[in-house]
């Protein structure tokens, strides 16, 4: 069948900074707060970095980025989102100066991309704030941090304007009410924290995306900005009306974000939210002008859909950050994240329905334990065709929504290259169509060895969909 893709699709793959560049304490960076949460999302953070992170060292894509590099442009990429470590640049995040060792990575690794034809996706902000910014002022909490955080963005629009084009401002910007410290540098515990004060620091980051939008579009006319959001997909566990009004009101959590972002406001249910609870938000009149500076797509990461229900008892089930009810109709990953290729092409409909921006599928894909064997012609290798099938699947199900009108700017599977996981900081599960030699314990050489998903996926780009 002649496929649906754009001739200007762009595929591609994605990665963190913290969870792949590892050398976390080199060329002045300074520490940021995945150095101190060796266990992950859910685990206790340390004083100090310790040895057990895997994060430290990572994959060491800070020395090893050209091999990584050129790997993706052999598949074919045209696109590559990565994140920059705010805390190489600007140590302590509310330095005067930045970091010039830490600018100048980030142009090589720019530049390398380029020199390969692949088009660098950035995010600015990955859950990798600089810890000091935690220490000094309780991090997004403090209002001062959004004139930190400008400062970081215009001095990395400044200085790459010519090399990206395409920007994210914060990754997954709704988890700041459910992960404080990893997501915004809160040092007070989450069981601590009053629903007045989570709510300030998710609106300081509202205003800062928003201000940093406006600043890119100034600085970089060309370039395009987008949100991310994370965990757009819930359905009622039945049809009970209960349970169709409780899915409804749990949709509003996650999509107020996107609401802000496109619309230029917050909607109205979140303002009444606030009034019937007492949340004390001080959202100000030139908040309410920054507000204004709309994105120009809707990015999100999509791995699996969760049911919602009124009915308590009914079973709970995985995700990352995103709990929810045990979908009967469909099988989970080791992980115990529901794989649901379809609900892929429901949310895409659904977000263009409801914003009419163009929409880019930042994360996908399957985190799996992988084998490492001996293929046909002797090279070491993984036989991943769960991944395979995996991706086709929901690849396919993108292709039927942009059959349907849906403009899908593109396609970056998640963890391209094998790296640390985010919620369990382990190795072990991997989303890679590059197998990297290390394991939970920190053993391996690092060496990178090419899975059977890698030449599916070269082929997937060479054919722009056509052989899925
Ligand atoms: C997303 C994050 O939520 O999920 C990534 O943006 C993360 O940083 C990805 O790695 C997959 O989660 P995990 O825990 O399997 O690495």
């Amino acid at each position: 069948m002649k496929s649906k893709f754009p001739k200007d699709f762009l595929w591609g793959g994605a990665v963190a900074a913290n969870q792949c560049e590892g050398a976390y304490n080199e060329d002045g960076k300074g520490l940021s707060v995945q150095d101190v949460l060796p266990r992950g999302i859910r685990g206790q953070r340390t004083d100090v970095p310790t040895e057990d992170n895997l994060k430290l060292k990572a994959i060491d894509f800070y020395h090893r980025y050209k091999e990584d590099i050129a790997l993706f442009a052999e598949m074919g990429f045209k696109v590559f989102r990565t994140s920059i470590a705010w805390s190489r640049i600007f140590p302590n995040g509310d330095d005067e100066e930045p970091n010039e060792k830490g600018l100048a990575f980030y142009d090589d690794l720019f530049d390398e991309c380029l020199k390969h034809g692949i088009q660098p996706l950035v995010t600015l902000s990955h859950y990798e704030m600089p810890l000091a910014l935690g220490k000094k002022y309780n991090g997004w909490m403090d209002r001062r941090t959004i004139s930190f955080f400008e400062r970081f963005a215009k001095t990395v629009f400044e200085r790459y304007q010519n090399k990206v084009k395409y920007w994210l401002t914060f990754n997954e910007i709704n988890a700041i009410l459910k992960a404080p410290f990893m997501c915004g540098a809160i040092l007070t515990d989450k069981e601590e924290l009053t629903e007045s004060q989570l709510y300030t620091a998710m609106h300081h980051q509202l205003v800062a995306s928003a201000s940093v939008t406006k600043l890119c579009h100034e600085i970089i006319p060309d370039a395009m900005v987008g949100c991310m959001i994370l965990g757009v997909t819930v359905y009622p566990l039945t049809p009970s009306p209960d349970d169709v009004i409780k899915t409804m009101l749990r949709d509003r959590e996650t999509y107020q974000f996107a609401h802000i972002h496109a619309r230029g406001e917050y909607p109205s249910y979140l303002l009444r939210y606030f009034e019937k609870n007492n949340i004390g938000v001080d959202i100000t009149d030139e908040d309410k002008e920054i507000l204004k500076n709309t994105v120009d797509f809707i990015s999100f990461s999509y791995y699996s859909s969760i049911c919602e229900s009124a009915n308590e008892s009914a079973k709970m089930t995985g995700g990352n950050l995103s709990k929810g009810f045990i979908n009967p109709y469909l099988k989970s990953t080791d992980w115990g994240w529901q794989i649901d290729p379809k609900g892929l092409r429901y949310t895409l409909t659904k977000l263009y329905d409801l914003y009419s921006l163009p929409l880019f599928i930042v994360e996908n894909g399957l985190g799996a334990e992988d084998v490492l064997t001996t293929g046909e012609n002797g090279e070491k290798t993984v036989n991943d065709d769960y991944r395979i099938a995996y991706l086709n699947d929901h690849l396919v199900e993108v292709e039927k929504a942009i059959d349907d009108g849906i403009p899908v700017m593109g396609y970056t599977s998640w963890g391209c290259i094998d790296i640390v996981s985010a919620s369990t900081a382990e190795m072990k599960k991997r989303y890679g169509y590059i197998y990297v030699d290390r394991d939970n314990d920190g053993k391996g050489n690092l060496e990178r060895y090419k899975k059977k998903s890698f030449y599916w996926y070269k082929n997937v780009i060479e054919t722009n969909g056509e052989s899925l």
